[in-house]
């Protein structure tokens, strides 16, 4: 085995965002530029988190276009950098969450994730490259940033001449001796076992066989073959139940992103009156995101991850109650309402799955959620787009018996009768010139000593502030993670710019307002919001600065 030094320069923006490098594909294409990255990430490994000799890397993408070319690069340069294996999914194939189960299950160094979750794909698309370390969790910053440092200096990376692997089919082959291995595994039966473990798949089956419809809409992304063997092979599902289910290079031209926005056919199918299914869900390009629908009912995020906290110990895996949870700051606080009740902590930390890594590994944490349609537990260290499915349909098994019934549009009302409802919406603004978003949110902090006790209309401002993060188990600190504006009656506008675009900046309006009458609960998120959209307005001037006032997508 040929190892070459291929010398090359640094391009200077190969800064990891919310989750990883997102570039257009146009962009890794670039001569080096895929290779530059590889061995910033290789080189931080080896000088700085310790890499044995000895080391396994797990490396499975979403099956956008470039996947296949990334990971015959990534498994040349893998061995030439030292690896000793590289385990990857069967024809490049791996969700997210199953990358992290393997990481773990296997006992891998790491793992890298070819993904550019729920952007676009295609040659036109975005490519997207994640590293993970050995709990299976995204690496947190000081080793992302450690890998930004690098890529702005390297001048060199070292690639194996090795023959094209076949990753189609499954099976081992070895290199120099015995010294570097291919191993092509098949994930989709590793992941199902391990949902089977979790859940109670009897429960959900008899559920399925009782008449309960259910539609599961794939995007033509990663979950398709996942959802194929555990909903219709062990779930015994109609093939009806599923749709989009075989996986595009370009995602069938569709933003492969679960909300009422991107996942318009399934939405028509679930809001269609009386001849709607009983259940609903999609997931996104790499498997980790997941959105929840009843018959003619959406499911925010946020209320989904309270739902779930409180009903855990009807599902085998947490039936003996769960230690705490965990959202991120844009979140909703209706998990809150949950943990306090069930006197259980609740962490608020900054946008992002890395963060709550160190909370799993330290037991403080079972689930966790993020209002980006993100939700999962400890069963992995990745959100989990499935895992949340299940968990929903596994909590309706056990509501929906011979002599009860609920629906979801009845679970979810029957909790904001206990809990309160906290309403919730985001406005996405995309495609802004970075430059004028800039200008909006140092607007906005420029406002932070002048904001605290102005009446805007029936809200009044009580404090104002920069999110900062103090991670309580490695004693990190993350600044600058979201403006929050905090009104008196707890209602609250967060702004925020996204970390995980390629184009210009988006910017994120997140607006809350708690509702603790149960005869006002039913009212439409936006009607409910409407005074607040006009504050966010206001307080950011953005049609001034920007030209832009009506969102591009609304969740
Ligand atoms: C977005 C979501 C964030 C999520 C990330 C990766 O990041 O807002 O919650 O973790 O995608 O799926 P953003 O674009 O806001 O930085
Ligand atoms: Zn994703």
């Amino acid at each position: 085995m040929q190892i070459n030094t291929v010398q090359t320069s640094a391009f200077g923006d190969q800064k990891p965002g919310t989750s990883g490098l997102r570039k257009k594909v146009k962009v890794f294409q670039h001569p080096h530029y895929l290779e530059n990255f590889v061995q910033s990430i290789f080189d931080t490994l080896i000088e700085k988190e310790g890499m044995p000799t000895d080391a396994t890397l797990a490396v499975g993408g979403d099956g956008r276009y470039y996947n296949r070319h990334a990971i015959q690069t990534i498994i040349q340069m893998a061995a030439a950098n030292g690896f000793a294996r590289v385990i990857v999914g069967q024809a490049g194939i791996l969700s997210t969450p199953a990358v992290s189960h393997i990481i773990r299950k296997y006992k891998t160094f790491g793992g890298m994730i070819l993904s550019a979750s729920h952007n676009q794909g295609g040659v036109d698309g975005d490519f997207g490259i994640k590293y993970n370390i050995s709990n299976g969790g995204p690496a947190p910053e000081k080793i992302t940033d450690e890998v930004f440092a690098k890529s702005k200096v390297i001048t060199a990376y070292k690639i194996a001449d090795l023959a094209e692997i076949d990753v189609d089919t499954l099976g081992e082959t070895s290199f120099n001796g015995g010294k570097f291995t291919v191993q092509v595994i098949n994930a989709v039966q590793d992941y199902a076992d391990l949902m089977q473990s979790l859940f109670d798949f009897s429960a959900i089956k008899n559920l399925l066989a009782s008449g309960f419809q259910i539609k599961f809409d794939a995007m033509h992304a990663v979950t398709g073959p996942y959802a194929q063997e555990i909903f219709i092979n062990r779930l015994g599902a109609p093939a009806h139940s599923l749709m989009n289910c075989v996986p595009s290079e370009d995602f069938g031209g569709g933003h492969p992103d679960p909300n009422l926005t991107y996942a318009e056919d399934l939405v028509k199918i679930m809001f269609a009156g009386d001849k709607a299914p009983d259940f609903g869900a999609a997931s996104d390009g790499d498997g980790d995101r997941n959105m929840i629908l009843g018959k003619n009912f959406f499911v925010t995020p946020s209320d989904s991850l309270a739902v779930l906290a409180a009903n855990a110990t009807l599902v085998p895996a947490y039936a003996k109650g769960i230690a705490g949870v965990a959202r991120s700051m844009p979140t909703s606080g209706a998990v809150d309402r949950v943990a306090a009740k069930l006197n259980i902590p609740c962490y608020e930390t900054p946008t992002g799955w890395k963060f709550f890594g160190n909370l799993m590994d330290a037991g403080k944490v079972t689930l966790c959620g993020e209002e980006s349609f993100g939700t999962s537990s400890n069963h992995v260290r990745e959100k989990d787009g499935l895992w949340a499915v299940l968990f929903w349909l596994n909590v309706l098994a056990q509501k929906n018996t011979e002599k009860t019934k609920a629906s979801v549009e009845q679970i979810l009302k029957s909790h904001w009768l206990e809990y309160g409802r906290n309403v919730y919406s985001r406005h996405d603004f995309e495609a802004i010139p970075t430059e004028a978003a800039n200008i909006v949110m140092a607007h906005i902090k420029a406002q932070f000593e002048s904001l605290p006790n102005q009446t805007f209309g029936s809200y009044t401002v009580k404090t104002c502030d920069d999110f900062s993060y103090h991670d309580s188990i490695d004693g990190s600190i993350s600044n600058n993670q979201g403006v929050r504006i905090l009104f008196v009656d707890g209602s609250r506008i967060v702004f925020r710019l996204s970390g995980s675009g390629t184009e210009g900046a988006t910017l994120r309006i997140y607006l809350e307002a708690f509702e603790p009458d149960s005869a006002k609960q039913s009212v439409d998120a936006q009607v409910a919001l409407a005074e607040m959209i006009q504050i966010a307005l206001k307080i950011s001037q953005l049609k001034e600065k920007t030209g832009r006032d009506t969102p591009t997508v609304i969740t």
